[in-house]
């Protein structure tokens, strides 16, 4: 129930304003102001629109108007029968989580807290970027954003035929546009429990309530995600492959039986396909089941390169229209010259045989700081990319026995959606010498942990 001194200061500050403006924009103006001094705080509920009409003696049209204005920049929030509420205001990010990952460059000799790529695995731009000479791709800045060839070669290897489909500047650049169009304020949304630092900074940035679902050796837990499911959920964010952090890769069977457990509800399914090709695993998408509400994103970044910073995002046609346009207002498309480059490197065979290496390179390191680690009876995840979590004892001192010999790792912390045991995020891939002793100095910091088989 919202409170009527509410209803009664936003009369007060319209006529307040000297000309006592009653028209939509003057009652739009006026609340706005309120929200932006703080005078409405979020979360309060505003009053109805036959309410506030009545009050100031205009149409409920009017109101109805002002309500949709401020819905259209953010500020207010239309939650059907729950009534209209004052949203968050986009006021400074802290991406505290993901701040807390890596220390930044050159403070360790072998730095594994950073989840990038070896850059000595990454195919060589030189020979493509010579062909990709031509200076007329932009015709008009109504073009497509998708340069056409890149087009075709996307929906020919997409894991669904998607309604639509864009490109972007990078998977992050994709997961921040995707919540923003379907996230609102308040709005119950899943996760993987761990996860991705940065979406959880996004996703409290966008006001909503995360809800962490367990991860087993398959990907989400369906009894988790039938859960969390029963109170109404927005969107659910997944990464198919090669799981950031746990390196657990999503099976068919898993996909299947998670598309069956959303088949009743309206939940926007969002897959993150972050590793692309460097993962080892089949993509299994969830697309091929809903394919009316996955979004899709593939990166190109573990696998051609983070600074030709490119991602596609397609399927669910409504979301991929509302990036689009909303692109329109910003930098329009992703560099067409970049994506000349990305589609050369997809077609070019010394660059798909080196993108090819480098996944075989990854798996190879990861299997062998994973044989040392089981065998030393820590508890670690995954089989799939470039990270591993593991269990430890403790967390500062895992880091700090780790630091001291020169190597940085991840704190588990921020990846976590709710509390839990203690661990930490070890970007394997990176390690390209040394990999027994670097497996056990790692063992040697987890400390005495309880042992679960090797997996969790
Ligand atoms: C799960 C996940 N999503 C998104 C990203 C960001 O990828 P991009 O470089 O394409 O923005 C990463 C990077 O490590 C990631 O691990």
């Amino acid at each position: 129930m919202y409170c009527y001194r509410t209803m009664n200061s936003i009369a007060a500050e319209i006529a307040g304003t000297g000309s006592g403006d009653r028209s939509a924009r003057g009652i739009a103006a006026a609340v706005g102001r309120m929200i932006s001094s703080g005078q409405l705080a979020v979360g309060t509920r505003l009053p109805t629109v036959r309410e506030l009409s009545k009050l100031l003696g205009v149409s409920p049209t009017t109101v109805s108007e002002a309500w949709q204005s401020l819905a259209a920049v953010g500020a207010i929030d239309a939650r059907g029968r729950q009534g209209t509420f004052v949203r968050q205001p986009t006021g400074p990010v802290t991406p505290r989580r993901y701040r807390r990952i890596t220390e930044g460059p050159g403070r360790f000799a072998l730095d594994l807290s950073t989840g990038t790529p070896d850059p000595a695995l990454l195919p060589d731009l030189g020979p493509v970027i010579a062909r990709v000479s031509r200076q007329s791709l932009t015709s008009s800045y109504l073009d497509h954003p998708v340069l056409p060839g890149l087009g075709e070669h996307l929906r020919a290897s997409w894991p669904f035929v998607p309604d639509d489909l864009t490109v972007v500047d990078g998977a992050m650049d994709a997961l921040d546009r995707v919540a923003s169009a379907v996230v609102r304020l308040g709005d119950r949304v899943v996760v993987e429990h761990p996860t991705f630092p940065p979406l959880l900074d996004l996703l409290e940035l966008l006001g909503a309530e995360v809800i962490g679902v367990n991860l087993d050796d398959e990907g989400m837990r369906p009894d988790g995600l039938a859960a969390a499911l029963v109170g109404g959920v927005r969107a659910v964010f997944l990464q198919p492959r090669a799981h950031n952090p746990t390196g657990i890769t999503l099976t068919s069977r898993r996909s299947k039986q998670l598309a069956a457990v959303l088949a009743d509800s309206d939940a926007i399914i969002v897959e993150d396909d972050h590793s692309g090709d460097i993962a080892s695993g089949t993509l299994a998408s969830l697309g091929v089941h809903l394919p009316g509400r996955t979004v899709h994103i593939r990166s190109y970044s573990k696998s051609h390169g983070p600074d030709l910073r490119l991602a596609a995002v397609g399927g669910a046609g409504e979301v991929i229209g509302a990036i689009a346009n909303r692109r329109l207002l910003g930098p329009g498309w992703s560099s067409r010259l970049l994506q000349a480059v990305l589609l050369e490197m997809l077609e070019h065979q010394p660059t798909i045989d080196a993108v090819a290496a480098a996944r075989l390179e990854y798996a190879r390191r990861r299997k062998a700081v994973s044989a040392v680690l089981a065998h030393g009876g820590v508890a670690f995840t995954g089989t799939d990319g470039i990270n591993l979590w593991m269990r430890v004892a403790d967390e500062r001192s895992a880091l700090l026995t780790l630091a001291a010999q020169g190597i940085g790792a991840a704190p588990g912390e921020p990846f976590m959606a709710r509390d839990d045991e203690p661990s930490m995020r070890v970007t394997v891939g990176l390690i390209d010498r040394d990999l027994d002793e670097i497996a056990h100095r790692l063992a040697d910091a987890a400390g005495n942990v309880p042992a679960r088989g090797g997996q969790r």
